[in-house]
């Protein structure tokens, strides 16, 4: 699985290969510059969702439902869940674990697909003090399986597993039976998942631990906007193959 935010993101993930493109609430981050995934509305993610769809990807496209969006009721987020999957999307995440359940069993009823998300989960950043690696006690690790384990039975159809020491990686993909998708969850877990502007080297903040970096798109895009600047100041961009030829009665 890899993250996408618009129509281009989309084609490339889509061409990769990857299974799933998750139109990340990571949006916040690597597309509108915040500091955290707080600050993403429901209309947001659907703007991005439908930007996503054009692509007409063959992967499945499954989209965060963002902070507040499934919090207030079932009701609630069933409506916006709706306006996600209107928007293109082929069902949708949420984030957490046993508090869920009544939220997960109403977006079932309503026949939208459901893709757990729990570890560290970054909407929770305030109630967890930070950015921190959970399920560090056994005491942590076993509610961890134990809400995994509701949620499955609840129905949803795969888990990612974000932020955790490896063995809990581990013993969450052995306790469950639908698929877990990792990141920073060790390698033992079913898929792997990585933002897309992470994996490219389009982000200016320094990476996760867990992220591997494949290329230097930023450097790429630096250096050919560099020479674009550079040419036109020195005259020599347009040249004249890229210019349009003067009509005859023009220059008499
Ligand atoms: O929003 C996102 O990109 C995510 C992944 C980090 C799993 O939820």
């Amino acid at each position: 699985m890899i993250t996408a935010y618009d129509e281009p993101s989309a084609r490339y993930v889509d061409a990769a290969g990857a299974d799933i493109i998750l139109v990340g609430d990571s949006l916040a981050n690597v597309v509108l510059g915040q500091s955290d995934t707080l600050h993403v509305t429901v209309d947001q993610m659907c703007h991005h969702v439908r930007a996503v769809s054009t692509a007409k990807p063959k992967a499945h496209v499954v989209a965060d439902m963002p902070w507040l969006s499934y919090h207030v009721s079932p009701s609630e987020s069933v409506r916006n869940a709706g306006s996600l999957i209107r928007a293109g999307a082929q069902s949708v995440k949420l984030e957490g674990g046993h508090v869920r359940r009544d939220v997960v069993r109403a977006l079932l009823d309503a026949e939208i697909p459901v893709m757990g998300h729990m570890g560290l989960t970054p909407q929770s950043v305030l109630a967890f003090g930070g950015f921190k690696v959970q399920g560090k006690t056994r005491e942590a690790a076993k509610l961890l399986v134990e809400d995994a384990l509701l949620l499955q039975q609840e129905g949803i159809y795969a888990l990612v597993i974000e932020g955790v020491p490896s063995a809990v990686g581990t013993s969450m993909t052995e306790a469950l039976d639908i698929p877990t998708i990792g990141i920073g969850a060790g390698p033992d877990t079913d898929g792997q998942v990585l933002v897309f502007h992470d994996l490219l080297g389009l982000t200016s903040r320094s990476p996760a631990k867990f992220v591997r970096q494949y290329a230097d798109v930023g450097g790429v895009i630096t250096t050919a906007l560099s020479a674009f600047a550079r040419d036109v100041r020195n005259g020599a961009f347009p040249n004249e193959s890229e210019t349009y030829t003067n009509p005859e009665e023009l220059l008499n």
